[in-house]
């Protein structure tokens, strides 16, 4: 079975490295090749996390970059397609809900070419999220679909998919945590080059459109986090897209910088291994993402999601999530509680197990 795996954007190397990682037990039977569309291509962004999570740079690169959502969905699409003919692959696995994992999946169906989504069935009902127009978009194409809970599976079941097409198999980016837990711990970012103590700092990350894009918003958002900081300081590794609408509204002021940590303190995106140090050292997480909200609640510790809805209802059903919205007084709100050891023990989701991806390989060797 020849197979291309795609990645394009950060939050899809860690899902990808251990399927990768399961494929090379199976030499003999499949054979795969990695591309990477270029979604993502600055140094933190992109490429210290194929050296963080021991994966092998991938064979081919598209380049495509930045734009508008049309640009780079189309300018993937089109190099893509190329790569497709030449090719000639068995399956195409898409993981994720960006807009590389749309573009990938559209081009390889209408070549013919079957699919596999890893993460579907996600769904946030925010149509003025992108990731959900791709979730949706990849979810009706795909012939193989690996879901991480029961609520997937339920959605896909609702939109019609046949049952014969699910799989749920745990979640991947579980698998890469569980893989790394141990080292990570060793970083020492937090109490020796940062000089902080663990469980003496929250961690922020924040890069939605729904937050970021709005001086309003954003502003209002950073007006309570300062207030948070005043009793934990915030670190704040910061998105690209972040930092230039925070200089773009005049807001660069609620950040520091300096050698101390305090208030909201601003530092580059950080590697895969130096950000699950922080995590897993912090009293909170404060976060617009969506994997960070599964992270933490396999890491057991408090997460605040400053969004209206999330697309993974099972951190905060049985984990240690709390979607808030992003009403500055809600975040205060909660994170007091939160300070206050006000918050219920969350507990890890079934097959949340570090064998996701020994699962997928599994069923692809059996039913393709
Ligand atoms: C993308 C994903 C989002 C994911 C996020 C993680 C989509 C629709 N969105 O959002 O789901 O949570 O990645 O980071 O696919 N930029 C750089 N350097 C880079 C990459 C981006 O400076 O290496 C800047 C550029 O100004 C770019 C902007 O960030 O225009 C946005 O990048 P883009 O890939 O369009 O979306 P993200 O906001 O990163």
């Amino acid at each position: 079975m020849k197979v291309i795996n795609i990645v394009g954007a950060r939050p899809n190397f860690m899902k990808m490295a251990p399927i990768i990682e399961a494929m090379n037990k199976h030499p003999e039977r499949i054979e795969h090749i990695l591309v990477h569309t270029g979604q993502h291509y600055d140094e933190k962004m992109s490429v210290s996390f194929f050296g963080d999570l021991g994966m092998p740079h991938p064979d081919i690169n598209l380049e495509v970059g930045s734009g508008s959502h049309a640009e780079q969905t189309a300018r993937i699409m089109v190099a893509f397609e190329k790569i497709c003919l030449k090719e000639k692959p068995d399956l195409v696995i898409v993981v994720g809900d960006v807009n590389s994992t749309m573009a990938c999946t559209i081009t390889a169906k209408k070549l013919g070419i079957k699919v596999a989504h890893v993460e579907a069935g996600l769904r946030s009902r925010d149509m003025t999220m992108p990731e959900e127009i791709n979730r949706l978009c990849t979810d009706v194409l795909c012939d193989f679909l690996f879901t991480t809970d029961h609520w997937a599976d339920e959605n896909l079941m609702a939109e019609g998919i046949p049952k014969e097409k699910i799989f749920f198999v745990g979640n991947v980016m579980i698998d890469t945590l569980l893989k790394h837990r141990e080292k990570a711990r060793e970083v020492g970012l937090v109490d020796k080059e940062w000089r902080i103590k663990p469980g003496g700092f929250a961690t922020l990350t924040m890069h939605r459109p729904s937050n970021v894009d709005d001086p309003g918003v954003f502003g209002g958002l950073l007006k309570a986090l300062h207030e948070i900081s005043r009793e934990l300081p915030i670190v704040f590794p910061i998105h690209p897209r972040t930092r230039k609408m925070a200089e773009q509204f005049g807001l660069s002021h609620y950040f520091s910088s300096g050698d101390t940590v305090e208030g909201i303190w601003m530092t580059e995106p950080l590697g895969y291994m130096e950000f699950l140090h922080l995590n897993m050292n912090a009293r909170l997480v404060l976060t617009d993402s969506g994997g960070l909200q599964e992270e933490t609640t396999v890491l057991g510790v408090p997460c605040i999601t400053m969004r209206n809805n999330t697309e993974r209802p099972i951190t905060c059903e049985v984990g240690t999530n709390f979607l808030v919205g992003n009403n500055p007084e809600k975040v205060l709100e909660c994170a007091r509680r939160i300070l206050e050891g006000n918050v219920p023990e969350g507990r890890v989701p079934e097959r949340w197990d570090g064998r996701a991806a020994e699962r997928i390989v599994q069923v692809l060797l059996e039913k393709r």
